[in-house]
């Protein structure tokens, strides 16, 4: 067969596009852990001038600036040789907690090259791989990627859209957030709704350890408290919403987390469920964005629901219809897509 030697070289330019990308997620979890980009944000510097600033080697540190460079993570001045964050940058790279921090995301990344070789044995035996036995830095660093996106629309507009929920928020009400990992969501809610009582619950133990941490950092702790517990039979009943943040496709059994939500639900409640966004069909899904969920879905997601009973392996591109059908089949007769963002579907469920 003749090769094509423009659609060769243009497949060339792509791996070249992707290799770097790869080769600078490293460079990008480093200068996260050593708050260079932090430092950087402070001001314009040579590579002297941030070596003092940030205690490192002055060799290493030119490196890494001109990887950041050649990337566009950071800016160059070739006239005074020095390096910059621009204010887009310093949002994404140095501003923990803005709705644009992204230096989570190559933590979870990091997880996925770490999970190589359990994985390569999983894909062989179709065994699966639990959340949990996965490196820290993917519970770290799923934190610090969702919660600037739970910061930015959670209260201003996920809820809003929900029938009814934001006032009974606000007037006082019991609210359960299932699979809440390190509780990030647990705690803007609890932060946003003073008169409302929350309860988290994740299978995980070193997730709750975490949010119970948060909590109290956060100084919420007297109205929130997280448990260890499955989505399947965790404790307590009556209450008003209950929240799933990207996690029920996930777990093996979301036809039984779902018929156990509906029985701890009041019978006027709300079923919050927020997944990765996707459409029906593969086809339609084969986008930027669908590439990053398919490939922590083929690593993460896929794997975890597959290590818990049933393993019904939804995946993280689910979509909307398959996602209405566990609901519908767990008892709940009323769904709708209440909202949604370029990551997220934002789905209402009601008894
Ligand atoms: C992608 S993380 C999302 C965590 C959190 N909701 C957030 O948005 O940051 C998925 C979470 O689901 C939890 N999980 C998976 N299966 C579960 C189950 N059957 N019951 C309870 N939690 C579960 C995992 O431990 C993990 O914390």
């Amino acid at each position: 067969m003749a090769i094509d030697e423009t659609k060769l070289n243009a497949f060339m330019g792509r791996f070249v596009g992707d290799l770097g990308a790869v080769m600078h997620a490293a460079t990008v979890v480093v200068g996260d852990q050593l708050g260079l980009y932090k430092r950087l944000a402070e001001g314009p510097a040579d590579v002297e001038t941030l070596a003092k600033r940030t205690e490192t080697d002055p060799r290493y540190l030119r490196e890494w600036l001109s990887a950041q460079a050649a990337s566009g993570y950071v800016e160059y001045d070739p006239k005074t040789e020095r390096f910059s964050l621009s204010e887009e940058q310093a949002l994404a790279l140095a501003q923990e907690g803005s709705p644009a921090f992204i230096p989570g995301a190559f933590q979870i990344a990091v997880a996925q090259f770490k999970a190589i070789p359990k994985m390569a044995q999983a894909m062989r035996t179709g065994l699966g791989l639990g959340w949990h036995e996965h490196d820290a830095s993917l519970f770290h660093g799923t934190e610090r990627f969702f919660r600037p996106g739970y910061a930015a629309n959670l209260v201003s507009a996920w809820i809003p859209a929900l029938e009814g929920v934001e006032a009974r928020l606000k007037a006082g009400a019991s609210v359960a957030d299932v699979g809440c990992g390190h509780g990030a969501s647990t705690v803007i809610m609890a932060q946003a709704y003073p008169e409302s009582t929350f309860v988290g619950f994740d299978y995980h133990a070193p997730s709750i350890e975490h949010a119970r941490a948060a909590a109290r950092a956060a100084g919420v702790d007297d109205r929130v408290r997280f448990e260890v517990a499955r989505a399947q039979d965790y404790p307590g009943g009556g209450y008003d919403l209950v929240a799933v943040f990207d996690c029920l496709h996930d777990m093996g059994d979301p036809v039984g987390a779902a018929a156990h939500v509906r029985s701890t639900l009041k019978d006027d409640g709300t079923w919050l469920i927020v997944e990765p966004y996707a459409q029906d069909r593969l086809e339609d899904n084969l986008n930027p964005v669908g590439r990053v969920f398919y490939s922590a879905s083929t690593f993460i997601c896929t794997p975890a629901s597959r290590s818990q009973e049933v393993g019904a392996c939804l995946g993280a591109q689910a979509g909307e219809q398959r996602l209405r059908d566990v609901v519908t089949k767990g008892g709940f007769r009323h769904f709708r897509r209440a909202t949604e963002t370029p990551f997220n579907l934002v789905l209402e469920a009601r008894p």
